[in-house]
């Protein structure tokens, strides 16, 4: 097959969902579909359960199930499918935000009874900023929840999303008949029985069709046409064009648990989610179909095993092919390096593989060379943008609590930084190491990890920070920009990159400071377009 070919079968997506709206139970169907599992319950939850024994422990169980689960692919009308798991956990929204990098759509699942929620709204935003296709995929209809014209309002004004539903629910909850497929004009009649793969379809073209009455009864027939003519004058005809460049999300309807309009939105979806895209580098727009291998870090594992301190890192495949043996240039640190065994990944399973494409998703074995966002090219000189830091909302100073294991400290720090575990500051005046994190549950984690990967023993002590925010003066040199560094000396210090980070200790300070110094711009992420007098200083 051409190159073309392979990568035209690829598609590349991520389920994201606020926790409990049903995204392991939809994985779950969906590989159930593609043959990949056998049974239901063979996808671990890679949640955190509520009243779990102690919250740092259940992390370890997860950080288990969370490599076998981090891409699951399966084939499926001869196609390619990889789905690239999201924690649903907040404190590990960052991660998720990370691989939203490496997708090339999403679908989002929203709970019929709880609507649109907090994760969904964040998730989202990062979705809409990136022009990433979204499917809309409201579950649990076999329950009672909001009414349908009610939600897809509250998606639009919530999610800033302009949706066009593509399979419409007859009843719900107690009274659920089933589902008016939009799409492929059918309707799916809804027996209740998660047993059953294959539901039956009754094609429908006219909905004026006596037939109708007899197959759901008379009530709901009035009510299905009635709301379906509502559907066609309120919203706009799907165009793909349209989903695709981000401005216009179909909605679907079903019933995960048990497996309903589960085959609908996957048959959709197959038909007119993108297959990979391409990408913008610091130089140029990279396509996928181009020869030369090149792709990019978004996650990197720390494997189980505190004795072998190496780990994984996914890189996604931006163009071309990855090939086993074969040396690839490490851009950040300009050494060619090879890969004797790297992993693809099948359903909940890794194997090694000779050749992977550009879609895909490699696990390459690291001894600590990769930092996330790293590059990897055939020799062409070229980063990829698109992985920027946010500013983390917990902050504190990290100690060392044994003075003999200082080394060891450093570099486990360093390390589980590289990983993306949490954000590592240095304070300008005094040198002192801050450590921040999008949730508290992480300090626990750094803690446990440096003791029992590292050696190592660490302290906290509280510092008081509203936000970090990476700071852009439009001049380096103005006058401005050296009061504001004297007069905020204090609450100054430089990430891991080397950039710029103020800490402002309450949201009125930021405000104060963002008046008083109308030239600096401060941004909660951490790339940004620089200004231009800056970007030629630099
Ligand atoms: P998540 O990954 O998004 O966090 O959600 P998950 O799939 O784990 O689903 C959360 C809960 O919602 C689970 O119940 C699951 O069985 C249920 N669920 C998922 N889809 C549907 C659906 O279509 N209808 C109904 N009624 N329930 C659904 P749980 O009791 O929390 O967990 P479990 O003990 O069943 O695993």
């Amino acid at each position: 097959m051409t190159l073309k070919k392979e990568i035209a079968k690829r598609k590349t997506f991520g389920i994201i969902s606020h926790p409990d709206a049903g995204k392991t139970t939809l994985t779950e169907k969906l590989l159930l579909f593609g043959g990949a599992i056998q049974e239901a319950g063979a996808v671990k939850s890679n949640k955190i359960k509520k009243g779990a024994t102690s919250d740092f422990m259940e992390i370890e169980r997860q950080r288990g199930i969370s490599v076998a689960t981090s891409v699951l692919a399966f084939e499926y009308e001869g196609f390619k499918i990889n789905i690239l798991d999201t924690p649903g956990h907040k404190d590990f929204a960052e991660d998720t935000f990370r691989t939203l990098t490496a997708v090339d759509s999403v679908i989002v699942v929203i709970d019929v009874a709880k609507g649109v929620e907090e994760q969904t709204e964040k998730l989202v935003e990062v979705c809409r900023m990136r022009n990433i296709p979204i499917i809309v995929f409201i579950n649990k209809l076999d329950r009672e929840g909001k009414d349908a014209f009610e939600l897809l309002d509250e998606i639009e004004q919530k999610l800033g999303l302009k949706v066009t539903p593509l399979s419409y629910p007859i009843g719900m909850g107690y009274d659920f008949k089933g589902i008016y497929n939009i799409w492929e004009k059918n309707i799916n009649l809804f027996s209740g029985d998660s047993r059953k793969n294959i539901e039956e379809t009754i094609e429908f073209e006219d909905l004026n069709n006596p037939e109708l009455e007899k197959l759901i009864g008379s009530k709901a027939s009035e009510t299905l046409r009635e709301e379906l003519e509502i559907v066609t004058e309120v919203y706009p005809d799907f165009e793909r064009e349209a989903y695709l460049e981000g401005s216009l999300q179909p909605v679907f309807f079903g019933s995960a648990l048990n497996n309903f309009g589960v085959r609908e939105l996957l048959d959709c979806f197959i038909e007119i989610a993108p297959s990979p895209r391409p990408k913008e580098s610091d130089t140029r727009l990279v396509k996928p179909e181009e020869t030369n291998f090149s792709g990019f870090v978004f996650k990197i594992h720390a494997n189980m095993d505190p004795k072998h301190r190496d780990r994984l890192a996914f890189v996604k495949i931006v163009s071309g092919t990855f090939e086993r043996n074969t040396a690839y240039l490490h851009v950040r640190n300009g050494k060619k390096m090879k890969f004797s065994s790297p992993n693809a990944f099948f359903a909940e399973k890794k194997q090694i593989v000779d050749i992977s494409y550009a879609g895909d998703i490699v696990g390459l074995h690291d001894t600590g060379n990769f930092k996330i966002g790293d590059t990897l090219t055939e020799g062409e000189e070229m980063r990829y943008k698109g992985i920027p830091s946010f500013s983390p909302e917990h902050f504190k100073y990290i100690n060392n609590a044994d003075p003999m294991k200082s080394k060891q400290l450093e570099k486990g720090i360093d390390q589980l930084m590289d990983e993306g575990v949490a954000q590592l500051f240095t304070l300008e005046l005094n040198g002192r190491k801050v450590i921040g994190t999008v949730g508290a549950l992480q300090f626990e984690v750094i803690q446990y990890r440096l003791e029992h990967e590292y050696g190592a023993k660490c302290y906290y002590e509280n510092l008081n920070v509203h936000k970090a925010c990476w700071v852009d003066p439009e001049d380096p040199k103005s006058e401005a920009f050296a009061d504001f560094k004297r007069v905020k000396a204090k609450f100054l210090a430089k990430d891991k990159r080397g950039q710029l980070v103020f800490f402002a200790d309450s949201a009125f300070t930021l405000q104060m400071t963002q008046s008083k110094y109308p030239t600096i711009k401060f941004h909660f992420v951490s790339e940004f377009e620089r200004s231009k007098k800056a970007k030629t200083s630099h």
